[in-house]
């Protein structure tokens, strides 16, 4: 049988392939931090800079006020059905420079080596924007148009596994680049990206509470939609968590219609 001798890639001696597999599908490979500086993810493993994405929404300044933190706190809960007024473009801005921002803070080192996580919108009901889907570019703080929003009746309620979801007037797919994610993390790399995700999830739903806004993170935004509507292939971007947002549809006392919010 052929041995396998590669402490050079896995940092411990493989005598065995079953060995290999075996860590491989259970435990995963623990990249040593001193080790990933020097991994190189190929380029083809990383995101497509698709530059015939052209039509560019400058997004407009970041709300400045909010709810208090610890109100907000209280105040969070799953909501799942959603009122018709739409949001404001100040919304989207503010809920996608925090998540974007918090995430390129805390995740620094895979972020410079190409593990990046992307925000894909689907737009239904925001003023001073047309319905669509767009791709959040945090650089720049734009969107990047990519296609016409799905028809919320009909290729809505069918990129969606709970189809309230799809009465929202938005919804923010977070994605992950599983490929480079592995590439640098082995199969560890996997759970890395999950772990970002629920953070992401987290500031994305305490932001919009935070506004007067209410939603919900969700994990049934379908992988072929995904692929249909945006082109996450699953591997080199894969869907990792949704998160979708409105005002609240669900009555409270004191302020119906609102679940309660007070509205930024
Ligand atoms: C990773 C993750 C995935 C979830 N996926 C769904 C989902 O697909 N559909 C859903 O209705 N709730 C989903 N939830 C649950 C809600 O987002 C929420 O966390 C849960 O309802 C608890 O909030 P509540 O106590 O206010 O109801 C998910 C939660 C997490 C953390």
């Amino acid at each position: 049988m052929m041995s396998y001798k590669n402490t050079q890639s896995f940092g411990f001696e493989l005598s065995n392939p079953v060995d290999l597999a075996i860590r491989l599908c259970t435990e995963g490979r623990r990249t040593a931090e001193s080790e990933r500086d020097s991994i190189e993810v190929p380029s083809y493993l990383l995101y497509s800079d698709d530059s015939s994405r052209s039509a560019r929404i400058q997004l407009p300044r970041v709300l400045g006020e909010s709810r208090p933190f610890h109100e907000t706190l209280i105040m969070r809960k799953a909501v799942r059905s959603y009122g018709t007024q739409p949001l404001r473009l100040e919304h989207v801005s503010t809920l996608l420079d925090r998540v974007a921002r918090g995430d390129a803070e805390d995740c620094a080192t895979g972020a410079r080596l190409g593990m990046r996580l992307q925000f894909v919108i689907v737009v239904w009901r925001v003023d001073n924007i047309v319905p669509g889907v767009y791709l959040y570019e945090p650089d720049e703080h734009c969107l990047s148009y990519i296609r016409q929003a799905p028809d919320p009746e009909t290729e809505g309620k069918e990129m969606v596994l709970q189809i309230e979801f799809a009465t929202a007037p938005l919804i923010i797919l977070t994605t992950g680049n599983l490929a480079a994610a592995t590439a640098i993390y082995g199969a560890w790399g996997y759970r890395q990206l999950l772990l970002r995700a629920g953070s992401a999830g987290q500031r994305l739903w305490l932001a919009s509470v935070a506004m007067g806004l209410a939603g919900t993170v969700f994990a049934g935004f379908l992988p072929r939609a995904a692929h249909e509507i945006a082109g996450i292939d699953g591997y080199r971007s894969a869907g990792l968590l949704a998160f979708a947002t409105g005002y609240s549809g669900v009555s409270a006392p004191g302020s119906p219609g609102q679940g309660g919010g007070t509205m930024i």
